[in-house]
């Protein structure tokens, strides 16, 4: 009751505000940090992507025929932490992942460990090198090269580590620590890392998701 006397009073006080009772805010693609969390919002520029940091770790995102973006929120730097996150994701049917996501540098590495993914599986003529067992289900190990693509440090030519879970969810605990450890066994070995998020990508698609992060 309290609370809600105190919006209302904010509420007439900044009329040139969108909407002060709404706790999502649309934020500009680039880095920061949102309540606590980090976050990154990536876009190629082609299409419109609406991203709004929510509460804690919460997001939004919107998009309509993109070529290529990556959003969410997380941490930075990376580490072994357990992660669990949910929400919804209404891309099933196209091209988009969700995943935790992140990147080292020296060996500049963007590492993907792929929660569920849409209308093309993202290791696709990719040699398989390995599974894990981690947080109640399989994992395939996989490995891709980008060359000449955009990163942490601009245009460079990178490998990306990936485990791509064989039974779909959206929402759950990903112990960051099993793959890892699963890499450095298949020979994938990370650098220092950079930002590590819960990510939701879209690649020449339109779609939506909300999604919620959390330690532990
Ligand atoms: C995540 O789960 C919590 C607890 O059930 C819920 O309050 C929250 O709205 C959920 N977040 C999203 C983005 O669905």
């Amino acid at each position: 009751m309290i609370g809600s006397v105190a919006l209302a009073v904010v509420a007439a006080a900044s009329t040139a505000v969108a909407s002060p009772l709404s706790l999502y805010r649309r934020t500009e693609p680039g880095t920061g940090t949102d309540n606590g969390f980090y976050y990154s919002f990536w876009t190629d520029g082609q299409g419109s992507v609406t991203y709004n940091n929510g509460p804690a770790g919460s997001y939004d995102v919107t998009w309509n025929n993109v070529n290529n973006f990556v959003a969410g929120k997380g941490w930075n730097p990376g580490a072994e932490r357990v992660i669990s996150y949910n929400g919804t994701w209404d891309a099933a049917a196209v091209n988009s992942y969700v995943s935790v996501y992140g990147w080292t540098r020296n060996p500049l590495i963007e590492y993907y460990i792929v929660e569920a993914f849409g209308s093309y599986n993202p290791s696709t003529g990719a040699q398989l090198l390995g599974t894990v067992e981690s947080d109640g289900a399989t994992y395939n190990i996989y490995k891709t090269q980008r060359v000449n693509q955009p990163s942490i440090e601009g245009t460079s030519t990178f490998d990306q580590f990936w485990s791509v879970r064989q039974q779909h969810r959206v929402g759950g605990t990903v112990t960051v620590k099993n793959h890892f450890d699963a890499w450095a066994k298949t020979g994938l070995q990370l650098g220092t890392h950079d930002y590590q998020i819960l990510a939701t990508e879209g690649y020449q698609s339109s779609g939506s998701a909300t999604m919620e992060v959390f330690e532990g």
